[in-house]
């Protein structure tokens, strides 16, 4: 995990310590913010290292699935179960396992969850008996599951026993001093990655990247500096951000920055309590510079990215 900044130095720092304590840990930070990574340093730096760390993706996770998928299914409990197959939670044996999205989990899903959680007891479909797992829980979701229990979404007693252990990741943007070493990190990367030689950002690109709000965060960056890194050609990497340059959008004044986040916050709670699937008449979009995206997944990159286009929602 790169970064050196007082709010990445005091999250590293958590981590370590979290990965002590064998206990439930659930991560949250915008999209990109690096929760998968976060979850993967604390297995590898908690005593079950050397085992599994397996990721489920609970978004999706359907419902008629879900037991079988988590707790493996004997052989003959449906029509095609022709053997014994594990489920994820016996594939993480001894391991981690990582719950990522889990505020996409469905109703139902929660409740199944719940009863796994209480006393980490499981009965695979189809069987007789039931089996005791030996996994660490660490959960991860990029909406806040207070709000969501507050919505009526999401059940507070299953938010608290995954949170016994609670990481907030900060976004890019409050984290700024962070910017020019992931850059180079990425460029380093990119090198190995793509079998090019190294080359460094041209001075003008580092410049608006400091002071871009990256809506989203790492991963953005990330993707930013591949970009640039395999369409220029020049000695030092130039990558357009086309207002920065010609009307100094990416780099407005904070005040007026934050007016517009405070606004996109309201809406954002608005849209935490309609949740992401809900297909009613109205919803909220994201309106990314190449056209509309559901909220809240943004387009990992767009070339020229203008601050206010970037992120702006709509009402449609
Ligand atoms: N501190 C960091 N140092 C190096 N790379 C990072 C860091 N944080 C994030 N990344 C990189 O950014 C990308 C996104 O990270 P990750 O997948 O962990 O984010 P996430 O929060 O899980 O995103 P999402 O909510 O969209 O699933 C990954 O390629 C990851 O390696
Ligand atoms: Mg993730």
């Amino acid at each position: 995990m790169i970064g050196q900044s007082e709010a990445f130095s005091a999250l590293r720092q958590l981590v370590e310590k979290v990965a002590t304590y064998d206990v439930p840990v659930l991560i949250e930070g915008e999209t990109g913010t690096g929760k998968e990574l976060a979850a993967r340093a604390i297995h590898y730096h908690s005593a079950r290292r050397d085992r599994p760390f397996v990721p489920v993706n609970c978004g999706a996770l359907q419902d008629t699935l879900l037991e079988s998928e988590l707790f493996g299914h004997r052989r003959g409990a449906f029509t095609d179960a022709r053997q014994d197959q594990p489920g994820l939670v016996a594939l993480a044996s001894s391991g981690t396992l990582f719950l990522d999205e889990v505020d996409a989990l469905t109703q139902k899903a929660q409740v199944t969850l719940l009863r796994f959680l209480q006393d980490q007891q499981y009965r695979p479909l189809g069987g007789g008996r039931e089996e005791r797992a030996d996994v660490r829980i660490i959960a991860a979701g990029n909406r806040p599951l207070e709000g969501l229990v507050d919505c009526g979404h999401f059940r507070i007693d299953l938010l608290y026993r995954l949170k016994l252990m609670q990481l907030v990741l900060p976004p890019l943007r409050e984290r700024k001093g962070d910017i020019p070493l992931l850059a180079n990190h990425f460029l380093q990367v990119g090198a190995a990655r793509f079998s090019r030689p190294p080359r460094p950002l041209a001075p003008e690109t580092l410049a608006w990247f400091e002071q871009y709000w990256w809506p989203g965060n790492v991963r953005e960056l990330e993707h930013t500096v591949y970009h640039g890194f395999l369409l220029t050609e020049c000695d030092a990497i130039v990558i357009a951000a086309a207002r920065s340059r010609s009307s100094g959008c990416a780099t407005r004044g904070h005040a007026d920055l934050s007016r517009r986040e405070d606004a996109r916050d309201r809406r954002l709670r608005a849209y935490l309590c309609r949740g992401p699937d809900r297909s009613g008449p109205r919803q909220y979009h994201y309106r990314g510079a190449h056209g509309r995206h559901r909220a809240p997944s943004l387009r990992p990159f767009a070339q020229e990215v203008r601050p206010e286009q970037a992120c702006r929602l709509a009402l449609v």
